[in-house]
């Protein structure tokens, strides 16, 4: 079966790149490598022993997309590639809207003009917006995500459903992931973000491999045991393994009546002060800190309901915190550079 993986370069797509090489599947991956490294590819391709076809190319390029679905068979398509900064995304809405909700559009066309009806849409919890009570379970109503990055998930999630509705054969699945840290245990592909990272985890291990002298922690009067944030933090590989679980299914259903709706999470928050604590406990590098004010945007607490994804699917998150701070720090004090070293 070939699987065709947009953003296949980056950092969940490199890790499900590699987990659906492991179970046999053929893989060719479409990135314009706007935020990765075609070194993500190279090295998920020493781990495997197993190739990729890799094809630099733009979701939002008819044209590139046209090629591709001309030139190879394709049974299924995982679509990570998608801008992914929150705060950017509040600065510049219509590159985000043009990104991510055309650059759907264009693929779901392309894939509708080829026959290719089995489609799995990289979504994320903030869909769930500010409105609804945690845990989040996938029958609560979409709210309103709280920036405009959220609302393109939001938005493809839509377009989903619509397209469903209107072709039989067309299948789909959105995942919502809540909040994938980690790496490969080999310490050869993770998470490389450009520039200053905005999410947790990535600033904390930079903190902790000299790169950056403090973790600004935001806000300590959260309604919460230690009044930091709490999230549902899950290891990338059980995430990547969670899309191989959701393609195994997909492909065992001769039709799908709705959207089939998946949290991809642990099920249990973490704050962020017990995060800076395991990965001192786990790495035994000092991780220090300040507190600040809050982020705006931020919500207390939330975390998944995640018995959908193990009833349906079989699938569970296996690795625990230890596990992500240990694969964590292992990519990064390998690659201090990330991918340009
Ligand atoms: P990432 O930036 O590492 O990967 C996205 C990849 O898509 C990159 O390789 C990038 O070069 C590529 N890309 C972007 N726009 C493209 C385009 N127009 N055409 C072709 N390629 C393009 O991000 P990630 O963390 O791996 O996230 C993957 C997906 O998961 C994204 O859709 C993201 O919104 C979603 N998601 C991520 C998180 C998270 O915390 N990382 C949480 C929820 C949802
Ligand atoms: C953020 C995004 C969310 C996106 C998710 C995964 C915002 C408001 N939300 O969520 O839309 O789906 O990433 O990509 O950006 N923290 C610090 N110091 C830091 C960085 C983070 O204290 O330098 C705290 C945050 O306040 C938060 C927690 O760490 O409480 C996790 O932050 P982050 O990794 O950015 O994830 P989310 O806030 O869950």
């Amino acid at each position: 079966m070939n699987v065709l993986v947009t953003g296949g370069a980056g950092y969940i797509g490199s890790h499900t790149v590699l987990c659906l090489l492991n179970e046999g599947y053929h893989v060719i991956v479409l990135d314009n490598l706007c935020n990765s490294s075609v070194e993500a590819i190279k090295r998920v391709e020493q781990l495997t022993q197993q190739s990729v076809t890799f094809i630099e190319g733009d979701v939002c390029n008819k044209q590139h997309l046209e090629n591709v679905f001309t030139k190879h068979k394709v049974d299924c398509v995982i679509h990570f590639a998608a801008l992914k900064a929150v705060g950017e995304s509040a600065l510049q809405p219509l590159k985000y809207h043009h990104n991510n909700v055309s650059g759907s559009i264009n693929l779901l066309s392309c894939m509708a003009k080829h026959q290719v009806n089995q489609f799995i849409f990289s979504s994320s919890a903030t869909v769930y917006g500010e409105q609804n009570p945690y845990p989040y379970i996938e029958t609560m109503p979409l709210g309103t995500p709280s920036s405009p990055y959220g609302t393109t998930k939001m938005i493809v999630e839509r377009v989903l459903e619509d397209n469903n509705k209107a072709n039989v054969d067309f299948k789909a699945i959105s995942l919502r992931y809540f909040n994938p840290i980690g790496a490969h245990p080999s310490g050869e592909i993770g998470e490389d973000p450009s520039g200053i990272p905005n999410n947790l985890l990535p600033f904390v291990a930079q903190v902790a491999v000299g790169k950056r002298e403090k973790l600004t922690v935001f806000g300590d009067d959260y309604p919460t045991p230690d009044g930091t944030c709490l999230r549902d933090y899950l290891h990338v590989m059980d995430l990547a393994e969670g899309h191989v679980a959701a393609l195994n299914w997909l492909k065992q259903q001769t039709t799908l009546d709705e959207v089939a709706v998946f949290n991809l999470g642990t099920g249990t928050g973490t704050s962020v002060l017990n995060i800076i604590r395991a990965f001192e406990t786990e790495t035994g590098k000092p991780v220090p800190y300040e507190v600040a004010n809050r982020r705006e945007g931020d919500l207390p607490a939330f975390w998944a309901n995640a018995d959908k994804a193990k009833q349906v699917l079989k699938w569970q998150a296996k690795r625990d915190i230890n596990a992500m701070m240990q694969d964590t720090w292992r990519w990064q004090s390998n690659n201090p550079d990330g991918y340009s070293k």
